[in-house]
């Protein structure tokens, strides 16, 4: 890196900091960095920046600061809710931490890892497992969602209702300040009670307020003895009661409870080579549940079958099927899986990622799947997700036929009726894929007044300049 970078222009001085591997300019490798998965936003920038080292990052940090240049954190791209997106707007860069993907340390014994942001997350499971441990987190988009990413959103996904949140697995954080600062936060305590937890700002801020390097994550005993289950069920209120049936036998062992709807697994079904449902009859209400225990003999089938048992007595269930084997085990979770592409591959679809208190959940699948067929006759609610955790992607497939651009111009009319009914009912808008570009306006409504002030408050201390992924969290932002 040369000492004298003022006499550069930003781009070369930038140049400068990464060497010809860490910035790229032509239009066709900028590409797939300018557009969100879903297809709902294509922004601009002048550069992608690819840094390799905490330092870099810094280096570049400061130099955009220094000249007012917008920088759009970016993991693997896999948010939402256009949160990895840049704005059409000229003179900013995307900042990809891909290259930072780094394992620093593993500490089975402390049950510790600390790694770099741009560690993709199925190989942050690799690394815990070859260490004899566990690394919870599990989600669709694991082959390409990366640690930053993941903590900068919260990420919740198929293990929250054991392990929390992408919050709960962190134990510490390095950040790059907006102004180029390094926070050099990567302590493996389990307490450290020292003034404000400035850690916990950055998880969720969805690259608002600085750019997370690298974080120490906690790690879990590995799994001994696992036990999938798919079950069919009469209605949503019967999901609910088979999630307490299975919390009350044994709390700590449920370790994922996804809900799926008839619609749903139709669609995985007609649009998914190799899947078929392994039970005698399709039915409108499905549960997977996995249960896990880290030591061996733990009895998990024979919980499992008692379990099921009952609850097919008392009417709760109408059939299941456990998995005889990991390949088995791993068809039953493709289904829940594909969920997301099957509605993409059935045609224009609009996700609700909504959360209410989990005894409320049967009732909000119901009231608002009703809402939405009334709204647009012939459409297709698609209710699956985390019931565990009272987290339903309420989403609504478009009417067979009809077009799909008339479909998504009332996506906020579809957004509205959901978060009308799931705002009666105490919930939340936005349960796990966070805020970006698509809820910003949802922002004032929900958390307007004191809530959404002290937000500007921390922006405006931290990032005066406003350079950090502008237009995603705040409105107006
Ligand atoms: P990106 O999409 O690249 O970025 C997400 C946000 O974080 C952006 O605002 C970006 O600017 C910011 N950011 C990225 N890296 C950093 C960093 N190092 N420092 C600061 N800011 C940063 N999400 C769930 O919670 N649960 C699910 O079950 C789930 N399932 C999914 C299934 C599929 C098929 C797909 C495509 C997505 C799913 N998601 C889910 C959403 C998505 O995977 C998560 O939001 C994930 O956490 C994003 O990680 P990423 O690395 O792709 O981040
Ligand atoms: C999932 O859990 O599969 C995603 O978060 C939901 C979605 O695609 O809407
Ligand atoms: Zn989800």
């Amino acid at each position: 890196m040369p000492d004298d970078l003022h006499a550069l222009s930003p781009l070369d001085a930038l140049r400068a900091i990464l060497g010809p591997a860490g910035l790229l300019t032509a239009p066709e490798d900028l590409a797939p960095y300018l557009s969100d998965w879903r297809g709902l936003y294509t922004g601009e920038a002048m550069a992608l920046l690819r840094p390799a080292s905490t330092e870099e990052v810094s280096a570049c940090v400061a130099l955009c600061a220094k000249h007012g240049i917008a920088i759009i954190p970016q993991g693997g791209n896999t948010s939402m809710v256009g949160g990895a997106t840049p704005e059409s707007r000229p003179g900013q860069v995307i900042l990809s931490l891909a290259r930072m993907n780094r394992v620093r340390e593993v500490d089975a014994l402390d049950m510790t890892m600390t790694v770099e942001a741009g560690l993709v997350l199925t190989r942050a499971q690799e690394v815990a497992a070859e260490h004899g441990c566990l690394f919870p987190l599990s989600l669709g988009a694991e082959g390409s969602a990366m640690i930053g990413g993941l903590l900068s959103t919260n990420a919740g996904g198929n293990t929250t209702v054991r392990y929390g949140n992408a919050r709960e697995l962190m134990l510490g954080l390095e950040v790059v300040l907006p102004d180029g600062g390094i926070i050099h936060g990567l302590r493996r305590l389990r307490k450290d009670n020292t003034g404000y937890a400035l850690r916990h700002l950055f998880v969720g801020a969805e690259g608002t307020l600085g750019i997370i390097t690298a974080a120490v994550l906690r790690l879990f005993p590995a799994p001994r003895e696992t036990v999938t289950a798919l079950c069919a069920v009469p209605s949503e209120d019967a999901a609910l009661s088979l999630f307490r049936r299975f919390r009350a036998a044994d709390e700590g062992a449920v370790r994922a409870f996804e809900y799926m709807s008839g619609t749903g697994m139709g669609m995985v079904f007609a649009t998914i080579e190799g899947t078929a449902l392994p039970l005698s009859n399709p039915v409108n209400h499905y549960v997977l549940v996995d249960l896990t225990a880290s030591r061996e003999g733990a009895g998990l089938r024979t919980l499992a079958e008692t379990v099921l048992e009952a609850a097919l007595i008392e009417g709760e269930i109408e059939d299941a099927i456990l998995a005889e084997s990991e390949a088995q085990r791993a068809s039953l979770w493709r289904l829940r899986e594909e969920h997301p592409e099957a509605q993409k591959r059935t045609g224009a679809n609009v996700k609700n990622d909504v959360s209410v208190p989990v005894s409320h959940v049967p009732e909000m699948i119901r009231r608002c799947s009703e809402a939405l067929r009334e709204m647009i006759p012939g459409s297709r609610p698609v209710p699956f997700g985390h019931l565990g955790d009272g987290n339903i992607h309420m989403n609504l497939v478009q009417p067979e036929g009809m077009e799909p651009s008339a479909f998504l111009a009332r996506s906020h009319d579809i957004m509205d009726c959901v978060n009308a009914i799931v705002r009666d009912l105490g919930g939340s808008f936005s349960a796990e894929h966070g805020v970006g570009r698509l809820k910003t306006d949802m922002m004032e409504e929900w958390r307007g007044g004191a809530e959404l002030a002290a937000m500007r408050a921390i922006k405006a201390a931290l990032d005066p300049r406003g350079i950090m992924n502008p237009g995603k969290v705040l409105p107006g932002g």
